[in-house]
């Protein structure tokens, strides 16, 4: 079976992401926190961005005595934190405006937000979820591309992270409303691909599939959903943040400079089939 490589390595002599400014929304806790550590270790000066600046309870950071900026700090980086509700295009705004004139630039933004909402057939979910699902992960990431494509525009280079999943790939079941922001988000960076490749934008987009985060934590706890969930991918196990902040890096970073408009699976080959070769 393939493991995963840790991340945040502050020890390395190149770092991949030097001189970079990059706001990573999201990033208190799970896939954010893990992608805004990695940047910081790669050299990146990050803004942090979420609704708290704690991690959410209940995922797989209990062991974490500090917050990302914390973290990031203490490791002799360069951080702070501004809270942001992406739903809002003012704060959105307002969190480009302060990477701005903080840091002096911006060269990335990696658009993570997001919720999920789970568990009820299309005609049982309630307007209320549409809405959620919809608001926070397609009109956030929507403002996030909006917002810095205006300071990309003007020095002529940027770059954009969507944080997707396999559910902006294809239908999963009970789930839709999730999912339909996901394929919206998919559609959104491939639009962007095309618009603004010639300014100097690239955008791309990582979906995941299950990674151990607070989000998918009750799936994870459920032993048999774990265990089938882990045995129905080529890999045989759960994604870990780090396997996702891996990729971050490198779409990040100017070694990925002709890849664009991708959207690019960090699944252990979910998205190739949903059965084992046992079962044939
Ligand atoms: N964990 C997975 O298995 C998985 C799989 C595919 C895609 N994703 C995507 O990865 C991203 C990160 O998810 P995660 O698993 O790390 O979840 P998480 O719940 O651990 O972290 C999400 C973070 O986003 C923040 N957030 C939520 N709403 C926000 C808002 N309106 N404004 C600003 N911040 C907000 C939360 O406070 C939290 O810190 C999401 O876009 C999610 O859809 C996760």
């Amino acid at each position: 079976m393939s493991t995963s490589k840790t991340s945040a390595n502050w020890e390395k002599a190149v770092k991949r992401l030097e001189g970079k400014v990059a706001i990573v929304t999201g990033a208190s806790s799970g896939i954010g926190r893990a992608i805004a550590l990695q940047f910081a270790a790669e050299g990146a000066k990050v803004v942090v961005a979420d609704l708290h600046e704690g991690w959410n309870r209940g995922g797989f950071e209990e062991t974490a005595s500090a917050t990302t900026v914390e973290e990031i700090e203490r490791n002799g980086g360069a951080a702070f934190f501004v809270t942001c509700d992406v739903t809002s295009q003012q704060q959105v705004a307002a969190l480009v405006d302060s990477a701005v004139e903080h840091f002096g630039t911006l060269d990335v933004i990696v658009n993570n937000a997001g919720i999920y909402r789970v568990g009820k057939l299309v005609h049982e979910f309630e307007e209320a979820d549409l809405d959620a699902c919809w608001n926070v992960n397609l009109k956030g990431t929507w403002f996030g591309c909006q917002e810095a494509i205006k300071v990309f525009l003007a020095k002529g280079a940027g770059t954009i992270v969507n944080i997707v999943s396999t559910a902006g790939l294809g239908g999963h079941p009970k789930q839709s409303v999730y999912n339909i922001s996901k394929g919206a988000v998919s559609s959104l960076t491939k639009c962007i691909a095309i618009e603004y490749g010639r300014d100097g934008i690239r955008a791309n987009g990582i979906c995941p599939t299950y990674a151990k985060t607070s989000m998918t934590r009750g799936h994870f706890d459920d032993a048999d959903y774990m265990k089938a969930f882990a045995e129905s991918i080529p890999l045989k196990r759960w994604g870990e943040v780090a396997d996702v902040a891996n990729l971050a890096v490198f779409l990040a970073s100017d070694e990925s400079s002709y890849i664009h408009g991708a959207l690019i699976p960090v699944d252990g080959g979910e998205t190739l089939c949903r059965y084992s070769v046992e079962d044939e």
